[in-house]
């Protein structure tokens, strides 16, 4: 079918914040949203499914700084560097069909016009910024906003701030924002409009300051340098510049806006349904059609954050246990709109009880039965059964209407809901597994054959149609089950998910390794706290040392005349990059001079009134006109390839002249 004959469906995540590593709560949304586009593609959707990073503000570029890189190195190393976001998303099978960094160049330019585009509106316009700061937030907030004087959304100190910015006519757009909330389904779950309406809208919308001048690392405002554009607007319309707005990198701004659902985070539902619908209006643009919220995995009841250092590396687990194990986890165990409290305990047990025990032993045994029954082929006529058993009958019938269950909750953006509706079949069929008894009926397979047969067709359109259903979850253990069952490509599709016995009743069935292994609770964590331990460690430098001299007899070694010596003044050398100018007390009364090409690593203010070591019986040296009597001892190695050297320093309680021997 033609693009433009199917049903398109747009779908984002966040774009996330490359400040430090992602975490498992971020790994939670992108891969809930990667179900729900697999999920629409499997319907027979033309999806486009977007994530990306936000790659600028203040706290990039202060981290960069301490780091001592500029703000895009430190970007590329978590973005593209290894174990970063690209490499995650890859691991974990993240389908996204679009990837949009901020620092693009297209977006970039695009959000220069769209910026313009809204001050020549009048939306934009400047003024004075008076308030507090949030700086982890980036966000402003008035005094009333703040709870308690903390930043309401993270309860984190803020600065005062007072600049002149760039706001936007936000309180222009709050009737339409608040009627938008109130009598459409944009925002849910529906529990979180209350929230905004309350909190946000009727306390009274102010204009929201859009641009800053006391850092640079931001998409300059070009008709007014110095200020950049305010990170949440860089951020938000990455939606719509990843289609091509206002850029000729892509064009298909018309095929799929507006977006028909944005899942985010709930502490930036804010953002994403009072902000961003009342730019769009501002932009005379259409609005995406819903905004999901979803809720936080908290560890220890507190939301996850690298500075309070409990964050849970989604690779350590990915690695452990699998990447399905760890997508079914996220997806099967807390309700999507909701907090929920993420435990190692609860990861390996809801591994063991459903993929291993439930899903693993249902595929296991089938497999195995009509191997061993059947040598791996069930006979011809084994759909049909003339007298059904009542458990026949409530197993196909359960298994029959699940597409439609699994439908209904998945378009409630409720996957975990669906699961579990995945999850009553696969127990259904355990259970018949139970009450069938096949290996009671292999007994006498002259009399028993035939309805054995049809007990194992039924496990296996059973599992069939569970497998279709768990392939946006764990699509890569889906193609294994699919192999193992014998389940053709024409059978494995969402049509086929409503229409029981599509299964060739004589394909072939291969028994395979285990799905979805038991794992030992005890050993596993002890494991995983190694691990956690190992990647907390940090990261050794790579040190390089210089090559070893040769051997010298004693004698030459002890003419030279090491001495303690104080740092009585220290400037640069004239013309010199490299060179400083010490003025040395050696103990003897007259002052010795020593030119050192240290500059790059010392400032000479800092060196003075030092106790350091020279070797003083060098003959004296001209350097740049000046004489030298001497040398500093340093020790210089090479550190991840740069050149470090440090001065060696004596304690300063050593008198001047004292000889090192
Ligand atoms: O907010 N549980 O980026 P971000 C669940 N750049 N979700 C969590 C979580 C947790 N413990 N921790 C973080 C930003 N998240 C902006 C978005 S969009 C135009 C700009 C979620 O990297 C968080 O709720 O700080 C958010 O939705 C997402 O990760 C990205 O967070």
């Amino acid at each position: 079918m033609e693009r433009d004959q199917k049903k398109k469906f747009y779908i984002t995540t966040p774009i996330y914040y490359p400040s430090d590593k992602l975490h498992i709560g971020h790994t939670y949304c992108t891969v809930a949203t990667d179900a729900m586009a697999r999920y629409k593609r499997l319907q027979g959707c033309d999806v486009l499914f977007l994530t990306g990073t936000d790659e600028h503000g203040q706290k990039i570029e202060d981290k960069a700084k301490e780091a001592g890189v500029t703000p895009q190195e430190f970007v590329d190393s978590i973005v593209t560097g290894p174990r970063g976001v690209l490499d995650l998303w890859k691991l974990m099978n993240i389908s996204n069909d679009r990837f949009i960094r901020t620092t693009d160049d297209y977006h970039v330019a695009a959000i220069q016009k769209i910026f313009k585009k809204m001050y020549e509106k009048g939306d934009i316009y400047k003024g004075k910024y008076v308030g507090k700061y949030c700086k982890p937030c980036e966000s402003f907030w008035t005094e009333s906003q703040l709870v308690e004087g903390k930043c309401p959304d993270c309860g984190r100190e803020v600065q005062d701030a007072e600049e002149e910015a760039y706001f936007f006519r936000l309180s222009k757009y709050a009737d339409k924002v608040q009627d938008l909330l109130e009598n459409t389904d944009f925002l849910q779950p529906r529990s979180r409009v209350n929230e905004m309406v309350n909190n946000f809208i009727k306390p009274g919308l102010e204009d929201l300051c859009v641009s800053r001048t006391s850092f640079s690392w931001g998409i300059p405002v070009d008709f007014d340098p110095g200020h950049v554009v305010y990170v949440w607007v860089d951020a938000l319309f990455n939606y719509t510049t990843a289609l091509g707005l206002y850029n000729d990198k892509y064009d298909d701004y018309d095929h799929y806006w507006p977006a028909d659902y944005h899942f985010v985070g709930k502490e930036i539902v804010r953002f994403h349904s009072i902000i961003w619908p009342a730019m769009l209006m501002s932009m005379e643009m259409p609005l995406p059609k819903h905004v999901f919220g979803h809720g936080w995995l908290l560890l220890d009841g507190g939301k996850m954050s690298k500075s309070k250092g409990n964050v849970v590396d989604p690779y350590i687990l990915a690695e452990k246990f699998g990447v399905d194990a760890l997508r079914f986890f996220l997806m099967r165990t807390f309700p999507f709109g909701s907090d929920g409290n993420f435990s190692n305990e609860l990861l390996i047990q809801t591994i063991n009880v459903d993929l291993a025990n439930d899903l693993g032993n249902l595929v296991s045994r089938t497999t195995a039965m009509v191997q061993k029954y059947f040598g791996g082929t069930l006979p011809e006529g084994c759909k049909t059964w003339a007298n059904p058993e009542p458990f026949d009958t409530e197993l196909i019938t359960l298994a029959s209407g699940l597409r439609d269950r699994y439908e209904q909750n998945m378009d409630a953006c409720a996957p975990h809901k669906a699961l579990d509706e995945v999850f009553k079949v696969i127990q259904r069929a355990n259970k018949y597994i139970d009450e069938c008894m096949p290996w009671a009926l292999a007994k006498d397979m002259e009399t028993n054959g035939g309805r054995l047969a049809h007990v194992l067709y039924n496990l296996l359109e059973a599992t069939r149609i569970c497998g279709i259903l768990l392939t946006p979850f764990i699509p890569a253990s889906c193609e294994k089950l699919f192999a193992q069952i014998g389940a053709a490509p024409e059978v494995q599709t969402w049509d086929s998910a409503a229409v029981w016995g599509s299964r060739s009743e004589t394909a072939a069935v291969t028994k395979g390794a285990n799905l979805f292994p038991r794992i030992d609770m005890d050993k596993a964590l002890e494991e995983l706290e190694a691990a956690r331990a190992a990647a907390a460690a940090p990261a050794q430098p790579a040190i390089e040392l210089e090559p070893w001299e040769e051997e010298v007899d004693f004698d030459t070694f002890a003419k030279s005349d090491f001495r303690v010596v104080k740092v009585k003044a220290c400037e640069p050398v004239k013309k010199s990059k490299k060179l400083l100018k010490f003025t040395l007390d050696d103990g003897t009364g007259t002052d010795r001079q020593i030119l050192s090409g240290i500059a790059l690593y010392y400032k000479p203010e800092d060196l003075v009134g030092k106790t350091l070591v020279a070797i003083v019986n060098l003959p004296p040296r001209k350097m740049m006109g000046l004489e030298s009597c001497g040398m500093l001892l340093s020790a210089v190695h090479k550190e991840n390839g740069e050149e470090k050297l440090n001065l060696i320093m004596l304690s300063d309680s050593i008198p001047a002249g004292a000889k090192l021997c």
